[in-house]
């Protein structure tokens, strides 16, 4: 399409020159005015001139008149082909919400020739149960008075097409017109845009991680249940193997030479360290005292065994003291757990000397903190590709609906917060 030139007759020299020559004949004008039927041949003249110019002007006027409209003709023409040639649809309404502009966009994705939709209203394109509130969205809009904006930020929107499919959109909203004015003279302009195949993608993606998830907690389950089995026969057959041994050696004492009593007490020294360290062993693969005890006691039980083995000052405190009630039994797993992970860790990696545990139930959530005065934790730290630790329990509280935070404590060490629901039991919504 060839542009429309500017007028060459607005020329400031053009503009000029055309001042000058209306004075001119002005003068003209005058002095045959004066001189009136004493000079026949000026006022001749000056009629025919005066003739010339105003029809002269008329042609100009004409042109002018005719250059605009073709101005504004193409750039109506150039708006059209933009808005055809974009890959959204573009639909503007009246204030009456009915549509006065459908690109060819909107035709493919509503499968709808324009002809059919212009005039129509816009709800014919929105599932029957979105209408009522759609329409009242827009008015709504329309009051606020802000120029454009996104449409159904929390939500997905949805359209429907000629032939009845609904499908998912993401679109936004602009109005133009006179926006200060009386709401008549607003137009509404959406630009929408077909989301099924990422919102096929999205949803795909997200089952893709709720099975992952169920996945490792299901993996988890598994260990937990395998450690419990080895705990178990630990205890029973070791430990009461271990009871049989220890009564025969106290009969075998009775009957050997005195010779031999100390050589039968080392043994008995040793059989009670075998029974502790199995003891031991089985209560950290399952606590029995989580299920006798409860998760209050199993954990302080926890932490007094480490601060005895480690050497360092541990406290614990529960708010409000004395037994958690009614938790669910994986979340006193996990949260047994945890913190076992968290002493561990901080043995290994923390070179702390103190330990501070906090248990604290509030609104039916249990909130624990453990927090070391070591050498702190730096974020490359979590991100560790062969450390499963942390990774696996924040996993675990995911699963359960829970949180997991990791980060420097106040007092320049590492804290680890986490709280999950008293009553979790499985993937949370
Ligand atoms: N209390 C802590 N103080 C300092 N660093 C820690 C502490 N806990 C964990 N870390 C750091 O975070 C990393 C990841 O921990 P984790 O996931 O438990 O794996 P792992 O203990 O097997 O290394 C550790 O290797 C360590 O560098
Ligand atoms: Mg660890």
């Amino acid at each position: 399409m060839t542009p429309v030139k500017r007028s060459a007759l607005r020329h400031p020299a053009v503009v000029g020159a055309g001042a000058a020559a209306l004075v001119g004949l002005l003068a003209a004008n005058a002095v045959a005015f004066i001189r009136g039927a004493d000079a026949p041949w000026l006022l001749g003249v000056v009629i025919l001139s005066d003739v010339l110019v105003i029809g002269a002007g008329i042609l100009v006027a004409a042109r002018e008149v005719l250059v605009a409209e073709r101005r504004s003709e193409s750039s109506e023409a150039r708006l059209s082909a933009i808005v055809d040639s974009a890959m959204d649809a573009i639909i503007t309404v009246d204030a009456g919400q009915r549509i006065v502009l459908f690109n060819r966009a909107a035709e493919e994705l509503f499968r709808c020739p324009r002809a059919e939709a212009i005039g129509a209203p816009l709800e014919r394109f929105l599932p029957q149960r979105f209408r009522a509130a759609h329409h009242d969205h827009i008015e709504r809009f329309g009051r606020t008075g802000v120029t454009s904006r996104r449409m159904g930020d929390v939500t997905t929107l949805w359209a429907l097409r000629a032939d009845g499919e609904e499908f998912p959109i993401e679109a936004s909203i602009s109005q133009s017109g006179n926006l200060s004015g009386s709401p008549g003279e607003r137009f509404y302009t959406v630009i929408l845009r077909d989301i099924t195949v990422r919102k096929q993608h999205e949803d795909a993606l997200k089952r893709s991680q709720q099975e992952l998830r169920e996945l490792s907690a299901r993996v988890l389950e598994a260990r937990e249940e395998e450690k419990a089995r080895i705990a178990r026969e630990l205890h029973d057959e070791l430990g009461q193997l271990l009871t049989a041994l220890k009564m025969d050696l106290g009969a075998l004492h009775e009957g050997v030479p005195a010779a031999l009593h100390a050589r039968i007490e080392a043994m008995n020294g040793l059989l009670d360290q075998t029974v502790s360290a199995t003891r031991r062993i089985a209560a950290d693969l399952r606590p029995m005292m989580l299920d006798d005890l409860g998760l209050a006691d199993a954990a302080g039980w926890l932490v007094d065994d480490f601060a005895k083995r480690s050497g360092l000052s541990c406290e614990i405190r529960f708010q409000p003291e004395g037994p958690i009630a009614d938790v669910a039994k994986p979340v006193a797993v996990a949260v047994y757990r945890a913190v076992q992970e968290s002493l561990t860790n901080i043995a290994r990696h923390a070179g702390a000397r103190r330990v501070w545990i906090q248990f604290t139930v509030e609104d039916g959530a249990l909130r624990v903190e453990v927090e070391d005065d070591g050498r702190g934790i730096a974020l490359p730290d979590l991100a560790k590709a062969r450390s499963l630790g942390l990774r696996g329990m924040r996993e675990r509280f995911n699963y359960l609906g829970g949180s997991l935070d990791i980060g420097s404590a106040p007092r320049g060490g590492t804290r680890l917060r986490l709280r999950v629901p008293l009553q979790a039991s499985g993937p949370q919504p």
